[in-house]
């Protein structure tokens, strides 16, 4: 992991400054917005009852009581992961009964509420697992008190979606998982060593870095700015790597391969190459028909294609676009082949 941090330092990426203060429970119980959506405290977040004291359910100095919106995906997951790690979990919000109770399984003594705003009487740092778009409408829910926070899980947005919630003396951030949470057990699993992107206030930042080392991973900090291009290069990684791996399985059907039979074959192949541009770098990973100048290979591929999988056509062309452009980088291909293979691309669709 040490290594791993050295290489984002080495990028820009700035480490976490995990030795600010700790989350600051003690500050500013001063219950000064009058404006509060209510408070739920019955499991389907029906029945109200007037706020007095709701924030600062922590010791000082121990972390803070959690609450999540959204029974989704991720939510589930770091309530899980949090709790296994001796967080306290005090609420999950989601309007899906099913999802309640799931959850409550997931992480026993939890209460659950229908609406986001219900849960904030119950807790003291609320994490928003809702999808990207729903974000504005759930934070524009909720009206914080002074002492809390709130961080979102998106790594396309920014905090700022989440200031209609403010109050005085409030916090948001956010806190975006560099994983794929495709089933609960396996995410759990795979935020071990993940890394986790933060923003916030140093203070909030103090918290969500302490808050990743719980579960195993690691907070970064992004350069400001680059949160959107960090995105799409993860989209990219996952959904974007998955949609690869389909065209891969279709050419595969080609030859008689089941999904399995292609993932089992060119897996292999997939890590090997991984593997080859950890330890050599990317350009010099690069290996094929296309650094090899090989015209008439590449005319074949594309022949066959247009045949037996036209689907996946336009993936591989914008990829060997792509494969040319690197292989000319490193100089391993002359002009004039690459020419001729940008030609022979650009006549394939
Ligand atoms: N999935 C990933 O791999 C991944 C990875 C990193 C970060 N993220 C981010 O994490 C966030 C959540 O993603 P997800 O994959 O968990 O989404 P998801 O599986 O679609 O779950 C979203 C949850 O949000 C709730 N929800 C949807 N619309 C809502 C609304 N208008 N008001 C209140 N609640 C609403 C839904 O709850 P009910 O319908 O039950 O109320 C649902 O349980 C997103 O910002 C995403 O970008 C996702």
């Amino acid at each position: 992991m040490d290594e791993t941090l050295r290489e984002l330092e080495e990028r820009g990426i700035v480490l976490d400054p995990t030795s600010g203060e700790a989350y600051g429970h003690a500050h500013g119980h001063d219950d000064d917005h009058d404006h509060h959506p209510g408070a739920g405290d019955d499991p389907a977040g029906g029945h109200t009852h007037p706020h007095r004291h709701a924030h600062g359910h922590a010791a000082p100095g121990d972390p803070p009581v959690v609450g999540i919106v959204g029974g989704g995906a991720v939510g589930p997951a770091l309530g899980a992961a949090l709790v296994r790690a001796g967080w306290p979990v005090g609420a999950i919000a989601t309007r899906n009964p099913g999802r309640r109770a799931r959850f409550q399984a997931l992480v026993p003594g939890a209460r659950a509420f229908a609406e986001a705003a219900a849960l904030i009487d119950a807790v003291d740092l609320v994490i928003l697992a809702v999808p990207d778009d729903a974000l504005p409408e759930v934070a524009g829910s909720i009206r914080l008190y002074s002492g809390q926070a709130m961080v979102h899980t998106s790594g396309a947005i920014g905090a700022e979606v989440l200031e209609p919630a403010m109050a005085a003396g409030t916090q948001i951030g956010s806190f975006h998982p560099l994983v794929a949470f495709a089933d609960t057990e396996l995410a759990v699993g795979a935020l071990r060593g993940a890394t986790i992107a933060i923003e916030g206030d140093d203070q909030l930042a103090a918290l969500l870095a302490d808050m990743a080392e719980a579960i195993g991973a690691t907070a970064v900090r992004l350069a400001p700015g680059s949160k959107a291009a960090y995105h799409a290069a993860a989209v990219l990684a996952a959904g974007g790597f998955v949609a690869l791996l389909d065209a891969i399985a279709e050419l595969g059907a080609v030859t008689g391969l089941d999904e399995g039979g292609s993932l089992s074959i060119y897996g292999r192949l997939i890590e090997q190459t991984l593997a080859n541009a950890r330890a050599l770098g990317i350009e010099r990973a690069l290996t094929g028909p296309i650094t090899r100048g090989d015209v008439g290979t590449l005319a074949g591929h594309l022949a066959a294609m247009r045949r037996h999988a036209p689907g996946a056509l336009p993936l591989y062309v914008a990829l060997a676009e792509r494969e040319i452009a690197l292989a000319e980088r490193r100089g391993v291909l002359a002009p004039d082949v690459a020419d001729l293979m940008r030609r022979s691309l650009a006549a394939a669709p």
